[in-house]
């Protein structure tokens, strides 16, 4: 189980999946820290009616110990290679972010954290939401696979027979913790589906 995360939220949709992916890792106690950047706060506002960074409506929880990274702060911790941790992931991740992370620009601390979490070979996880994607896009995530990091769209899987939303959004945050290595019990797996079991 990793001990410490680093999390990125830009401004893509999805901050569902943000929420969900922090409830998640919070739980299995792991230690946090958050970098949100301005149009993610964004859509923390749109998608989840949030007032600023609020980490206890992140974390489902008050008592969260999540430490809150500010965005142009390209001077914290997690800005240093030295700041040891067992990989980030930003959920969602806008095309711009992307962008930045294949060319290597970081004059932010989002930007930065993925850029150094690369170069000390950790797990870079990003969970990209767009669609259709051009070449732009498509060469940068080939860029970055060959830097080493995963890209993980938010694109769930139906063969689990979902009703709501919110096991759609598992769907896709149970791959996330998988990445992670963050144990979990959400019904992701293929073997346990409902349509394998009618199918065998
Ligand atoms: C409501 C809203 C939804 C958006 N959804 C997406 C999206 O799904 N994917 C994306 O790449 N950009 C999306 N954008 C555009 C990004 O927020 C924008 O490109 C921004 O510069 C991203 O910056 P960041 O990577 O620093 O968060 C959206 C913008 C808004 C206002």
């Amino acid at each position: 189980m990793p001990r410490r995360i680093v999390v990125g939220i830009s401004g893509a949709s999805g901050a569902a999946y943000a929420q969900r992916f922090i409830q998640l890792i919070v739980a299995a106690g792991v230690e946090t820290h958050l970098v949100v950047s301005p149009l993610g706060q964004r859509l923390l506002h749109d998608e989840l009616a949030m007032e600023g960074v609020d980490l206890a409506a992140l974390a489902g929880t008050e008592d969260h110990g999540i430490t809150l990274h500010h965005y142009r702060d390209v001077g914290a911790a997690i800005a240093s290679g030295s700041f040891m941790h067992d990989g980030m992931v930003i959920v969602p991740c806008s095309n711009n972010s992307l962008a930045a992370v294949a060319t290597g620009l970081s004059n932010n601390l989002l930007h930065r954290a993925a850029n150094v979490t690369l170069k000390e070979r950790r797990k870079l996880v990003l969970c990209h939401r767009e669609m259709p994607l051009s070449l732009v896009e498509i060469r940068n995530m080939q860029q970055v696979t060959e830097a080493g990091g995963i890209i993980a769209p938010a694109n769930p899987g139906f063969y689990m027979l979902p009703h709501t939303v919110e096991e759609l959004v598992d769907f896709v945050v149970g791959r996330l913790c998988d990445l992670i290595s963050v144990k979990h019990d959400l019904q992701t797996r293929w073997a346990e589906s409902k349509a394998n079991r009618k199918s065998s």
